[in-house]
């Protein structure tokens, strides 16, 4: 009796032990199998990871031989953008102007200028692009209007409901010379000189916070805010995707009702080595990053938001430019209030805050700073050039050119490309007599005029070896097309099998991975000269960015880097990387070359 009793215990009890194991196993497995399912993914706006492509139309291409680039030529080439994989171009002004400063001097905002085409010429680029899936962005340039506008005539002549159009102020009595007038304040102008320009006609002073000919509006009159809408409603009926805004910061100015009826002057830097009618003579308290602008952009936003509203089809977006500290900047995308403004504020980081002599550890900083800041739901952007600033393998090192595109494409949020980037043109010669730019030609003289000229980066994009690098067949195009164009040109890039140009198709390629547009980021230095850039998505590849920065090789320790797992394959890698796509890539250490850059592919995170 006894045994059996034991027998039944023990039976009991084994029973028992299987079942809580049983139950063990089966929680322990349940949690692994199945997998978790993919991670629902929310679909995004055309514009929240978009590839977007800044055109300078002026140096873009000619297809009428006068050495200028135009719409038509522009429409020539929209095929470059598809092969590129470029999702939306921005174009530099295209309207009426007498081109002091390039087409941000605007005569007409209403019309197209006449050395780039016609109204059709438009309507065609937009039908064309908008055919082939390209979003198309203009330059809204709201701060200032050519002294050639209708409006500044007007205002000259004291048109009813122009009186106040734009900054007018009396001279100030000079103190020590009875007949000399003095100008209102001492407000010096971006492109050197005082920002007050005396008119005869109406016996007062103007402002203009850039070239003589580009007076500023006056934001603090409502019928200049409500052209401003109808300037942006006339194109987007047009069909327009939107807006790049130009130079924001400038909007407003201190207002003389709040001191004692005068402009007040800026306080003065203190730095020596600047003379009065310099820029950085003084410090622009009262002529930039006032914060009243901030409410005119969220104003743009309500409009460009409320005409998608009542007129239908995709996000209307405004693009934001403006140099300012990161605290300024980020106020653009909107304010604690809730306020929202820009669909995002141009980030001008890679371009101010980096450079050829940055390390790994500043670029991660600089980068972090970013997203750090950026207010919660913002979406990132990455600026490397523009018009305004050397070309980015000049800034950098050439052989960063490959890297930077993949930091660009691979970072969350929205790649930004000058044109010329894709196949990484460096910055042309221009000579003191070649120069045309304002800024150069005010502020500089044959001996300092590098120093300030934006001409180097406005050079004729270079499309094949032939004459004037297939820009133009003019004799004499508006800037020198720059000497190395036999080696940089697209033709060539597009026949040879690693090309800076393959790379760029190969980045934008893969930006419909879902690691991409939907994953995390992760972002570190390794060393003072490797920076990694991981981007992992449960379900989807993970992609491991590796970066050497510096001027002399080096090694990493894989293991250091967080969700890579072993063995990687080379996704794309440096034109001069001894690595090629499809490499496995399975030891513990990496060795890369002085700037070499490569992209793997692991498996997904579970
Ligand atoms: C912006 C433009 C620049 C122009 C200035 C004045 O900064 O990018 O080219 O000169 O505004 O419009
Ligand atoms: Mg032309
Ligand atoms: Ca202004």
């Amino acid at each position: 009796m006894k045994t059996l009793k034991a027998v039944a215990v023990a039976a009991i009890v084994v029973i028992a032990l299987g079942v809580v194991a049983g139950i063990i196993t089966w929680v322990v497995l349940s949690q692994r199998n199945p997998p978790l399912p993919p991670p629902e993914l929310k679909p995004l706006d055309w514009w929240e990871h978009c590839a977007l492509y800044q055109i300078y139309p002026r140096s873009f291409k000619d297809s009428d031989g006068d050495g200028i680039g135009d719409l038509q030529g522009i429409i020539s080439e929209l095929e470059h953008f598809k092969d590129a994989g470029v999702d939306a171009i921005w174009m530099s002004p295209i309207f009426e102007s007498p081109m002091v400063d390039f087409g941000y001097d605007i005569s007409n905002f209403y019309e197209i200028h006449y050395e780039y085409g016609t109204m059709e010429d438009f309507e065609e680029l937009l039908a064309k692009a908008h055919g082939l899936g390209i979003r198309v962005l203009l330059d809204f340039v709201p701060n200032h209007a050519s002294t050639e506008s209708e409006y500044f005539i007007k205002s000259v002549a004291m048109e009813e409901g122009y009186e106040d159009y734009f900054i007018w102020a009396d001279a100030l009595p000079d103190p020590n010379n009875a007949s000399n007038r003095l100008p209102p304040s001492n407000w010096v102008s971006q492109f050197g000189g005082s920002a007050w320009e005396w008119n005869e006609q109406r016996q007062q002073y103007y402002l203009h916070q850039f070239a003589i000919e580009q007076a500023d509006f006056n934001f603090r009159n409502q019928a200049v805010r409500d052209e401003m809408f109808n300037i942006m409603e006339f194109w987007l009926d047009k069909g327009a995707d939107g807006f790049r805004v130009d130079a924001l910061p400038y909007l407003i100015e201190a207002d003389p009702a709040d001191h004692n009826g005068s402009y007040p002057d800026d306080p003065l830097s203190g730095l020596i080595q600047f003379e009065p009618h310099q820029l950085g003579y003084t410090i622009p308290l009262y002529t930039k990053d006032l914060i009243e602008l901030y409410e005119i952009v969220y104003e743009w936003r309500e409009f460009v938001d409320k005409y998608l509203k009542d007129n239908g089809g995709d996000t209307r977006v405004l693009f934001s430019e403006g140099y300012a500290n990161v605290t300024m900047t980020m106020l653009y995308y909107g304010n604690e209030e809730g306020e929202i403004g820009a669909h995002f504020p141009f980030n001008f980081d890679f371009v101010t805050d980096l450079s050829a002599k940055s390390n790994a550890r500043d670029f991660v900083y600089i980068i972090l700073r970013w997203l750090t800041y950026m207010p919660y739901g913002g979406v990132a952007n990455w600026v490397f050039g523009n018009h305004d600033n050397n070309r980015m393998p000049t800034r950098f090192r050439e052989n960063m050119v490959d890297g930077l595109n993949a930091l660009n494409m691979l970072l969350p949020g929205v790649a930004v490309t000058y044109q010329g980037e894709e196949i990484g043109m460096r910055d042309g010669y221009v000579s003191w007599e070649d120069t045309v730019d304002v800024e150069a030609c005010n502020r500089g003289d044959p001996d300092t005029y590098h120093l300030y000229s934006r001409d180097p980066a406005r050079t004729p994009y270079h499309w094949n070896d032939s004459m004037n690098a297939g820009f133009s067949t003019a004799n004499r195009t508006w800037l020198p097309v720059a000497e190395d164009y036999p080696e940089i040109n697209l033709a060539k890039q597009k026949a040879s099998e690693r090309s800076h140009f393959k790379v760029y198709q190969s980045l934008t390629a893969i930006r419909d991975s879902p690691t991409l547009s939907h994953g995390e980021y992760d972002i570190r230095a390794l060393s003072d000269r490797t920076l990694y850039l991981v981007r992992y998505l449960r379900a989807s590849d993970t992609l491991v960015l590796l970066f050497n920065v510096g001027e002399r090789p080096d090694s990493v320790v894989l293991s250091r880097v967080p969700h890579l797992t072993l063995p990687a394959t080379v996704y794309v890698s440096s034109i001069h990387s001894s690595r090629v796509n499809g490499d496995r890539i399975d030891g513990e250490t990496l060795t890369l070359a002085a700037g070499e850059m490569v992209v793997l592919t692991a498996a997904p995170v579970s």
